[in-house]
């Protein structure tokens, strides 16, 4: 009796816990497709995120691609694989990796440029540079790639450079995703393809629910667990809230002057790969 009663109140409350967290949304706009708002945790503004970014990926570098991994539950390296078979990355050809980070979409890269090709990485975060050179030490195609210390808003190469450029869970990040990609379209020869790979908006029922409970609720406690940093992980989950569509994303890279544009959903639409050709 004793047992019962004290277990009725506790399941109770949480059942109106969870019913009011669905009803509201939890933190999330639009969780039902309603209008009903909730406040998001306070993304920087566009004059303090390239600092903020900055930081937080130099604070996280050393735990980034198990945490990527976890979270991913191993998927990461499929949509990498898919992202530069969209590039067209022939063998000797010439690729650019901006936002790098930990380096494994340049590896990836480097995979598909061979002994002969040439792959620069780029980013900004010394700490995920100092992580990507540790992860290059055992991969054969290292000497195919220079990873460099840059600014994704202001690409150091002349116009016309590369045969290719990519992004991984990068744009998310730049204070001015036009200025990103234009910088991209600039940096490509005519006929080159830009293509980014980032979080998206899945649009099933029920699975996408769960999917933004998931990634607003377990990936911080993960990424304090496994990373000791929480408000990174809150950061992850309110980016890829307030990221465009992936539909818009394409629209973008129309603006930016390329052709062909469109988006592939993967695994559900949790992540897309959004594309388009330098005329
Ligand atoms: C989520 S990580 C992605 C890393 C990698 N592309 C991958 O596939 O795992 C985002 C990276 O973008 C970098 N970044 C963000 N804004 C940048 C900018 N304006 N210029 C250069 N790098 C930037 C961060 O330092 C971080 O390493």
């Amino acid at each position: 009796m004793l047992r019962a009663g004290f277990r009725r109140p506790y399941l109770y409350v949480t059942i109106v816990k969870i019913s009011k967290t669905l009803k509201q949304g939890g933190a999330n706009p639009g969780f039902w497709g309603s209008q009903t708002r909730m406040p998001m945790a306070k993304l920087p503004n566009k004059e303090n995120k390239e600092n903020y970014v900055r930081e937080m990926f130099n604070s996280i570098a050393g735990r980034y691609d198990l945490m990527n991994t976890l979270m991913s539950l191993g998927l990461d390296k499929s949509w990498r694989k898919f992202t530069v078979e969209r590039l067209e990355l022939k063998a000797g050809g010439a690729g650019l990796d901006i936002c790098c980070g930990t380096g494994m979409l340049a590896m990836e890269l480097a995979g598909a440029a061979g002994s002969t090709g040439k792959v620069i990485g780029l980013d900004f975060s010394e700490n995920m540079l100092k992580v990507a050179r540790e992860n290059l030490k055992d991969f054969s195609l290292r000497d195919r790639i220079e990873l460099i210390q840059g600014n994704a808003m202001a690409l150091p190469f002349p116009d016309n450079s590369f045969d290719c450029a990519t992004v991984g869970w990068g744009l998310r990040n730049v204070p001015d995703i036009m200025t990103a990609l234009r910088e991209m379209v600039r940096v490509v020869r005519p006929g080159g393809k830009v293509v980014s790979l980032d979080m998206a908006k899945p649009s099933a029922p029920v699975f996408k629910q769960v999917y933004w409970l998931y990634f607003e609720k377990l990936v911080p406690m993960m990424g304090k667990i496994w990373a000791g940093k929480k408000s990174a992980y809150s950061y992850l989950h309110d980016s890829a809230r307030e990221f465009p569509h992936q539909a818009d994303l394409a629209k973008m890279f129309a603006a930016a002057g390329l052709t062909e544009t469109r988006y592939h959903d993967l695994s559900g639409g949790v992540v897309a790969v959004v594309e388009g050709r330098k005329p």
